[in-house]
């Protein structure tokens, strides 16, 4: 199973197994993490599931789409490695992908 490792608001690393075909924000949603809202589902229109991606994954990752980009763009706090976890799924590739949970909006 691929790897994640998710890292709280406060700097806390956690790592989890995180099943192939799930996205980035069921993974840390089923793990427990309560300050990752995600409140539409997935559906990408809240950004309430906004993560800082580690440079080295972020590189690693398929482009975003436009919708992703114009709700980034809605935050305060996106950073060049921003991404939205619902639209990122999880595969082998992405083993060893480590994700921050980024600052409430
Ligand atoms: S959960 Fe709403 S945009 Fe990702």
């Amino acid at each position: 199973m691929p790897k994640l490792i998710v890292v709280t608001r406060e700097g806390v690393e956690t790592e989890l197994d995180a099943g192939e075909g799930i996205s980035v924000m069921e993974a840390i949603r089923d793990a427990g993490f309560d300050e990752l809202l995600a409140l539409c589902g997935g559906c990408c229109s809240c950004a309430t599931c906004h993560v800082l991606v580690d440079p080295a994954g972020f590189a690693m990752l398929p482009p975003m789409s436009e919708d992703e980009n114009d709700l980034l763009d809605s935050s305060e706090h996106r950073g060049p490695t921003s991404r939205l976890s619902c639209q990122i799924q999880i595969n082998a590739a992405l083993d060893g992908l480590k994700v921050q949970i980024a600052p409430e909006d």
